[in-house]
């Protein structure tokens, strides 16, 4: 395989503001097919991006496309029966994050990936922010992590959740899947929920001990004033607080240094500074050359856990 044939499930916004125009990019990927239910958009993203093939039934596309591997960008609530659909079909999957509306849904497909032996990579881009590795990394020469804290505010009072899910796992799950890469696996957790000002669960902190020995915080409020997101890593004697995508600090000693993402990738664009472009070149490396992604439907069931036992509060 010297090019990889990608089909499309859901032509909405992620797909055309992010893996679409990525994947063009892409010289080791060919869009080959795409399904779209709304049938406007599918004809303005394949003519877009002259895909040849084009559907509105996922299962056709399935049948009869010739695909190496699929991208499901479609809502949380349809997600898992349309990524199972494609492992039966023995098609590695690139699904956006969330994985499933809960964890039993990620269960499931995970235990159908690997029924099927098809690789999965799940679309939690901040795994590849430049800043957020380079942090990990300077940690990493400072004798590691002893404690990691994720916050994530935004101001959704008058929207309220949507796509019928907790804002924990339609937003707040991004934070928490840093939280739980850099802590491994949660052994107890401690977690206070609330209704601020609505009657949908707003307001989320916890305190995680992982059983690595490393602490983890989460603070999220979502009546706040604005999107906010931003980590601290503490190691021993050194603290790194990351601002993503933009910037890194480096507290050590008197002075703190700051890394800005564009010092490290050459341009202040999102899809690199987020770490779009990157997700989408390591999944189409991943299918060329046969090899796991570091974030696959097995790692995010990690993630999945944690938000079960802080959203249990
Ligand atoms: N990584 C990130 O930062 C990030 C940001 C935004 C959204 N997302 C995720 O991306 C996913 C998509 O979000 P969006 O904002 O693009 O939503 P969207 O509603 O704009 O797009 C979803 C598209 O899927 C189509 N669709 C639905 N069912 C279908 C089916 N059975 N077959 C084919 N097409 C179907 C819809 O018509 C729609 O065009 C969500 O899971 C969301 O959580 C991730």
């Amino acid at each position: 395989m010297k090019r990889v044939r990608v089909g499309i499930i859901g032509a909405g916004w992620m797909a055309g503001t992010y893996h679409l125009p990525i994947l063009a990019e892409i010289k080791e990927a060919e869009i080959t097919a795409i399904s779209e239910i709304d049938i406007k958009k599918l004809h303005q993203m394949a003519g877009k991006y002259k895909i040849k093939n084009i559907f509105t039934d996922h299962k056709k596309m399935l049948k009869e496309a010739e695909l190496d591997a699929v991208y499901v960008t479609t809502r949380p609530d349809a997600i898992k029966k349309i990524v199972i659909d494609c492992f039966n079909a023995k098609k590695a999957v690139f699904l956006e994050k969330p994985p499933g509306i809960n964890l039993k849904e990620c269960r499931e497909m995970l235990r159908s990936a690997e029924k099927n032996k098809c690789l999965s990579m799940v679309g939690f881009n901040r795994r590849y922010s430049p800043i957020i590795l380079k942090a990990r990394e300077i940690l990493e020469n400072n004798g590691g992590v002893n404690h990691i804290l994720g916050e994530f505010h935004k101001n959704l009072l008058s929207k309220g959740e949507y796509y019928g899910i907790s804002v924990l796992i339609s937003d707040i799950i991004h934070v928490l899947d840093i939280i739980s890469w850099v802590g491994g696996k949660s052994k107890k957790v401690m977690s206070f929920s609330n209704k601020i000002s609505a009657d949908w669960k707003n307001s989320f902190n916890a305190l995680i001990k992982f059983e690595n020995g490393i602490t983890g915080n989460l603070s999220s409020n979502f009546i706040s004033g604005a999107r906010y997101e931003r980590f601290e890593l503490h190691g021993k004697e050194i603290m790194v607080e990351i601002m993503p995508p933009d910037y890194l600090k480096i507290y050590k000693g008197e002075k703190a240094e700051l890394i800005k993402a564009e010092d490290l990738t050459g341009t202040k664009e999102q899809r690199i500074n987020y770490g779009f472009f990157a997700e989408n070149k390591t999944f189409i490396e991943c299918v060329l050359k046969k090899k796991e992604p570091a974030h696959t439907l097995k790692a995010a069931l990690l993630t999945m856990e944690l938000i079960k036992k802080i959203a249990q509060n």
